[in-house]
């Protein structure tokens, strides 16, 4: 092709351009943009993260911290206050609440257009001093005062703002505990201090939080209750109980907590099912997938495609289920997770500690678009948002 040709041809291209660009407007040009979890995500699933908003939110100096907010506002159209609700934060001393962090974490929601999972109001960990102290001597009167407050408390201030609230969390033993599987009328002091009649109070926990946001759906929420097992065994007993006492129940939470020494309960969809069909909506509130990294402290390729199934499998029995509400991750980076604090196990969430995109984030998206009507991977977003 002679110099003059190819002017000529360079030319023709670009004035096919702009006459496309006349017709069109700068926007046809423009690349699509990039795809996240939020813009892909179906109905109106909500997907979520954790986070802390004092450690993440306020404490500007954490390494990241731009890049951080950018990808949690991104990425994600529901957030859970990782530790910032629970009762040693938000209510350090009889007389005291503190709702710095839990304010920060709903202010960062509104502002990114995401809804808030409200997390926990009745647990047996992470409870201040002050009840610790006091519950040694508590009567179930006294016990119930403190309860209701707190709750009336807490769920008020946030009223309207909350989607769904875990209301009571990990209330049932595992089956290999002394005991088995029953209510941790031990652990938690004030399931210790109604232990005559548990259900009674938990029935009334939920009646207070209802009382208190009359829109929030209210949840069971547990680890080791993503299959049917002798745990969501009881979960479902007490569901059916509390529900003919006239109690507000109106979910039930599968954390999600897997690790791949452990295999994957394949039943999770039926699970679900059965406690859909009560009438209750259920989540998957906590997901992340642990696993025993090797010498240099990094997985191999095996475990980190596995990990993308196992992220993947618990996202879609959540998409197959109608009344799935929401998928929520316990925090999206590496450098931010919980585990390697607890377990001799990492890597455990969906992007690296640089926020590098792992094959388990590519997964969820994926499955995401896929589960779109009319949307392929391939397809450009702009629904969802
Ligand atoms: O209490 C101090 C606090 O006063 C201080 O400001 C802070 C400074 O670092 O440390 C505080 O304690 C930490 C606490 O979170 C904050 O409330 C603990 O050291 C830390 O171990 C604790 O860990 C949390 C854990 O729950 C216990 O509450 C994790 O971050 C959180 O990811 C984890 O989340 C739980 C869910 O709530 C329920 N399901 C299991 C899940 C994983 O354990």
């Amino acid at each position: 092709m002679s110099h003059s040709t190819s002017m000529r041809r360079v030319a023709a291209i670009s004035v096919s351009a702009l006459a496309a660009l006349a017709l069109t407007g700068p926007a046809a040009l423009a690349c699509p943009p990039e795809p996240t979890l939020r813009s892909e995500t179906p109905r109106d699933l909500k997907i979520g993260s954790a986070v802390w908003g004092q450690r993440d939110l306020l404490d500007h100096d954490r390494k990241n911290g731009g890049e951080f907010q950018r990808i949690l506002g991104a990425e994600f159209n529901s957030l859970t206050p990782e530790n910032d609700m629970k009762w040693a934060e938000v209510h350090p001393e009889p007389d005291v609440y503190d709702f710095s962090g839990a304010d920060a974490v709903v202010a960062f929601a509104k502002a990114h257009r995401q809804e808030v999972r409200g997390h926990t109001l009745l647990w047996h960990s992470q409870n201040p001093q002050w009840v610790i102290d006091a519950a040694a001597d508590w009567t179930c009167e006294e016990a119930r005062d403190v309860l209701e407050d707190h709750v009336r408390t807490v769920v008020g201030r946030y009223a309207g703002e909350i989607y769904e609230w875990d209301v009571a969390n990990e209330i049932f033993q595992d089956d290999w505990d002394e005991g088995g599987v029953r209510l941790r009328t031990e652990a938690n002091p004030f399931l210790k201090a109604c232990a005559e009649d548990p259900v009674a109070l938990l029935g009334d926990v939920f009646r207070w939080a209802h009382e208190a946001d009359p829109e929030a759906v209210l949840f069971l929420n547990d680890y080791n209750a993503e299959g049917i097992n002798a745990k969501t065994d009881a979960y479902y007993e007490l569901a059916q109980e509390l529900l003919a006492d006239g109690a507000p129940l109106h979910g039930f939470g599968a954390q999600g907590h897997l690790s791949l020494q452990y295999g994957f309960d394949e039943s999770i969809q039926e699970n679900f099912e059965r406690f859909a069909d009560l009438g209750l909506k259920v989540a998957v509130t906590e997901a992340d997938v642990r696993m025993p990294l090797g010498e240099d402290g990094e997985p191999d390729a095996e475990q980190i495609a596995l990990q993308a199934e196992r992220y993947d499998k618990m996202l879609q029995a959540c998409l197959d289920v109608p009344a799935c509400t929401s998928y929520t991750v316990w925090g999206f980076d590496d450098g931010r997770s919980w585990v390697p604090g607890v377990f001799p196990e990492g890597y455990a969430t969906i992007m690296t500690e640089e926020f590098e995109k792992k094959p388990a984030y590519h997964a969820l998206l994926e499955s995401l678009t896929e589960a779109t009507p009319g949307r392929s991977p391939r397809t450009p977003p702009g629904l969802n948002r």
